[in-house]
């Protein structure tokens, strides 16, 4: 299975000054914990890291660092989510069926949820991990007044891995910058397009890490996990 890893934001509400995936984590960088977990899914035989040019040298040292065997490439990252894994997607080799897609920021999936993700889109044209909503969610509007509720077991909080047809996705990115679409995930896509995609169960601990309260809770689990 080919894996993209879209790293190449900016971290704004983490605060830090520059890439948050370059950040030290339990003595590694965040991102360093997000390839192991790949490194150590079976499924997984080719990485794409979508990331800012700037970046790549210290790309390059921690991947010498962690020695890892599987085929990994650096691919420009744009000024958007979507815009890096549309250039992930042009970059991805001519074999490549079927893709998974993974948040650089999400260190703390498991290996064993990136070879549930590979072997359920084998079966299927499109796929998100995700786990059930726990708080009840509101609407609300811009005066901070409530408008609606939704039915609690009706919603589901989105993660990745996200899997995908390639042909597919491409086609809907491609959709995408007809219409003008924004969006924060590739699913998203494929909804606007009408095309299904099922839910894989996620994992709690699979935080995105955004702010530095993630940061602290991520050193927790990584820590209880050794
Ligand atoms: N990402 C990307 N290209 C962008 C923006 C984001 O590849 N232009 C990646 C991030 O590196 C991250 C993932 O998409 O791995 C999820 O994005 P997010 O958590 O929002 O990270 P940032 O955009 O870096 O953070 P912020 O929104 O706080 O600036
Ligand atoms: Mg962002």
């Amino acid at each position: 299975m080919h894996l993209l890893i879209p790293a190449a934001g900016s971290g704004k509400r983490m605060g830090a000054d520059g890439n948050k995936l370059l950040l030290q984590v339990r003595s590694k960088p965040l991102i360093a914990w997000t390839l192991l977990a790949a490194e150590a899914a079976s499924s997984i035989s080719w990485i794409g890291i979508v990331s800012q040019p700037q970046d790549w040298d210290k790309f390059k040292s921690i991947i010498a660092e962690l020695k890892l065997k599987k085929t990994i490439e650096l691919i420009s990252g744009g000024s958007t989510r979507q815009e890096s894994v549309y250039n992930g997607l042009q970059a991805l080799p001519s074999n490549a069926e079927q893709v998974l897609i993974h948040d650089g920021a999400r260190c703390l999936a498991t290996p064993d949820l990136f070879n549930a993700c590979s072997e359920a889109i084998l079966n299927c044209s499109g796929l998100i991990a995700a786990v059930p909503v726990k708080d009840t969610i509101k609407v609300v509007d811009d005066n901070g007044i409530i408008k609606s509720t939704p039915e609690r077991k009706q919603l589901w909080a989105a993660q990745t891995p996200q899997g995908f047809d390639v042909k597919l996705l491409k086609q809907c990115h491609a959709e995408g910058v007809r219409q003008g679409w924004e969006v924060t995930d590739d699913a998203a896509l494929f909804e606007k397009c009408g095309i299904e995609v099922r839910i894989v169960s996620g994992e709690e601990t699979n935080l995105k890490i955004t702010t530095p309260q993630d940061l602290t809770i991520a050193e927790f689990i990584l820590s209880y996990r050794e």
